[in-house]
C-alpha cells in the first residue's frame, strides 16, 4: 500500500514551482565535483530559475540549462517566482515534519538562498549570448542531437512534481508513469556518459514507486542504475541521488 505524505492534510502544490537553486545546492544534490568537470559538457533539465548554469558557467564548465518557461520574458520569470518561492515557503511551514528546516530562521537562509538564485540567473539570462545557454524545452521531447552531453541533470521536477496520490506533491499532475519512462529515454539519449535525478524520493520518504517501475522496465536494461548518497538536507529523507550510467 502506498503511504500518501500526510494523509488528510497533505504537503501539495497547484502547479510546478518556478524556483531554483544555486551552484552550491546542485554540489550537494549531486556531488559535484567542480574541477572534475572543467570541460565536460552538461545540461541541466528543467532549470528554472536556478543559478547553476551561470555559476557553472564561470568556473569553465560548459552547462546549458532547459526549461519551458525560458519562452517568457525576464520579467515574468521574476514575477513567477516570487510569487512561487513564499508560497512554497509557506507550505513547508504547515509541515515542518516533512523538512529538515524547522525554525522561522533557516526559512529565511532558504528564502536568501533562493533569491540569490534568482538574481544570479537573471543577470545571466540578460546577457546578449544567453540564447547559447537556456533553451527552451519541455520533456518528454529535447531538442537535443544524440549524445550532445556528457553528463545530464534533472533536479526536482521528475517524482516529485507527481500527483500527490502517486507519492508526488502536485494535486493534480500529468506526469504519470509514461511520462518518467520517456523523459529517461529522453535524457538518456542525450547524454553520453550518465545522467543524474535528483530526488528520488516525495515527501512520504518512501523511495518513488515509479522508480521501482523504471528499475524492472525492460527497456532500460542495458543501463547500469545506482543510487548515491549526497548532501542536500531539504526534505527529509531525499538523502540520494539516481545515477544511471550509459558505459
Ligand atoms: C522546481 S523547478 C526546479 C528548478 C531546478 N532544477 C532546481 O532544482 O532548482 C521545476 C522546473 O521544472 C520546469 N518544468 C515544468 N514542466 C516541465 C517539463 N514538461 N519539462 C521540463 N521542465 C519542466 C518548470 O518550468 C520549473 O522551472
Amino acid at each position: 500500500m502506498l503511504m500518501l505524505n500526510t494523509v488528510n492534510d497533505p504537503f501539495q502544490l497547484s502547479h510546478v514551482a518556478c524556483f531554483g537553486r544555486t551552484l552550491r545546492e546542485y554540489v550537494e544534490m549531486f556531488n559535484l565535483d567542480l574541477d572534475g568537470l572543467k570541460g565536460k559538457s552538461v545540461l541541466d533539465c528543467a532549470s528554472g530559475p536556478a543559478s547553476f548554469t551561470a555559476q557553472a558557467h564561470r568556473r569553465e564548465i560548459n552547462v546549458v540549462a532547459c526549461d519551458p518557461i525560458y519562452s517568457l520574458p525576464i520579467d515574468q520569470i521574476m514575477l513567477n517566482a516570487q510569487r512561487d518561492i513564499p508560497a512554497c515557503i509557506r507550505e513547508t511551514q504547515r509541515h515542518r515534519e516533512l523538512f529538515e528546516r524547522n525554525s522561522n530562521s533557516e526559512d529565511v537562509d532558504f528564502l536568501e538562498e533562493k533569491l540569490k538564485a534568482l538574481s544570479l540567473f537573471a543577470d545571466d539570462y540578460k546577457k546578449l549570448d544567453a540564447c547559447k545557454r537556456y533553451i527552451t524545452a519541455s520533456f518528454p521531447h529535447m531538442p537535443f542531437f544524440d549524445e550532445s552531453f556528457d553528463i545530464v541533470l534533472c533536479a526536482n521536477l521528475l517524482f516529485l512534481y507527481s500527483d500527490v496520490e502517486t507519492g508526488g506533491i502536485l494535486e493534480t499532475s500529468d506526469f504519470d508513469y509514461l511520462f518518467h519512462h520517456r523523459a529517461l529515454h529522453e535524457m538518456l539519449r542525450i547524454a553520453k556518459e550518465e545522467v543524474r535525478i535528483y530526488p528520488v524520493v516525495g515527501p512520504n520518504k518512501e523511495r518513488h514507486p515509479f522508480i521501482d517501475e523504471l528499475l524492472e522496465d525492460k527497456s532500460f536494461a542495458q543501463y547500469d542504475m545506482q543510487f548515491e548518497s549526497v548532501q542536500m538536507k531539504d526534505i527529509k529523507g531525499a538523502t540520494q541521488m539516481l545515477r544511471i550510467f550509459k558505459i
